[in-house]
């Protein structure tokens, strides 16, 4: 049977594209349906409905917005749910709450399903290059089932366990990276605002310890003031308020965290929405602005 493909947003469609190019069948959809030209143009065969995937497919990928399209594709809460899923394995490689995730596995499994979540580090360009990291979570015989499925779109999978431990692992690391590119703007900002030659700070950050992908791949968009998009701050406040919650249900502290989750909502309030993550900036230098006003 083929694989089934659905969600062809940002990180769907090359994802998507990057199967259809290894000798993997698949058959996707995608609401707006004009998406999935390149995919047919690349020799996937492309569904009327979510439903003619289920009937093709045994393993269904799905790489959607949030729970809710993932709800509306899989038909949760009506009777096409268990048809849909009856006998099907389902690959969540999105990113949700790890709640939302451990009830769809205990709906899936009751319905006869099975179930894997394998969400994904990595944006845009990592998923382009089939370089994304997966983490699998799910009962063993449907994680061996979806992890050499996995080739073409990540160069790594790790096997967390039951879920929801690979969404867990999967906001575990984005803290890291949240945390790590907003202490790195406020840096900027610190040395900026001192007069500080710019390029020179990018260049003692790259000599020293703290120098990394993700600095290498950030702090030149700073100094650009380059706030095209790679993440968008609207989708990390997403991360952002996704962990917070997960934290606050386990009465876990996460000051930096939270002081990060209070300055992506200000970004998005200030119209950053829909620009790369380091337009915490606009957030930080709003309130140093501010301040002096006082
Ligand atoms: N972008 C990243 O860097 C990144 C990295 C890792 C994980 N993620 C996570 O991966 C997921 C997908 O991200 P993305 O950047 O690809 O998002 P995206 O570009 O916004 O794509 C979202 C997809 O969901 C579909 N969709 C939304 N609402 C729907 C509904 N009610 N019914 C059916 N389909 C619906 C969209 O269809 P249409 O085309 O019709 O709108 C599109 O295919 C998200 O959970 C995100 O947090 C993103």
């Amino acid at each position: 049977m083929d694989v089934g493909f659905i969600g062809l947003g940002v990180m769907g469609l090359p994802m998507a594209l990057n199967l259809a190019r290894s000798d993997t069948k698949i058959v996707v959809w995608n609401r707006t349906a004009a998406r999935a030209e390149p995919l047919r143009a690349a020799g996937a065969a492309v569904a009327a409905s979510p439903a003619e995937v289920f009937a093709r497919a045994r393993v269904v990928f799905l790489m959607l917005a949030d729970g809710a399209a993932m709800d509306a594709v899989l038909g949760r809460g009506t009777p096409d749910f268990a048809a849909n899923v009856a006998g099907r394995t389902i690959v969540h490689m999105g990113t949700t709450s790890p709640g939302y995730s451990r009830d769809l596995d205990a709906d899936i499994r009751a319905a006869g399903g099975g179930y894997v979540e394998a969400p994904v580090s990595g944006s845009r360009q990592p998923a382009e290059t089939g370089r994304l990291v997966a983490m699998l979570a799910g009962e063993q015989a449907a994680v061996e089932e979806v992890r050499p499925l996995l080739g073409p779109m990540c160069h790594e999978s790790f096997v967390c366990g039951p879920a929801p431990n690979a969404l867990v692992m999967k906001l575990s690391v984005n803290l890291f990276l949240i945390t790590m590119v907003t202490g790195l703007t406020e840096a900027f900002h610190f040395a900026d605002r001192h007069g500080l030659d710019r390029r020179q700070f990018l260049d003692v950050l790259d000599a020293g310890p703290m120098a990394s992908g993700v600095s290498r791949m950030k702090a030149p968009k700073l100094m650009d003031r380059d706030f095209a998009v790679q993440a968008a701050a609207l989708d990390v406040l997403k991360n952002n308020r996704l962990i917070a919650e997960a934290a606050r249900e386990r009465e876990l502290a996460s000051p930096l965290l939270d002081v990060c989750h209070a300055l992506f909502g200000e970004t998005v309030a200030l119209g950053y929405g829909g620009s790369d993550m380091v337009a915490v900036l606009h957030a930080i230098e709003a309130r140093t602005d501010g301040a002096g006003r006082r």
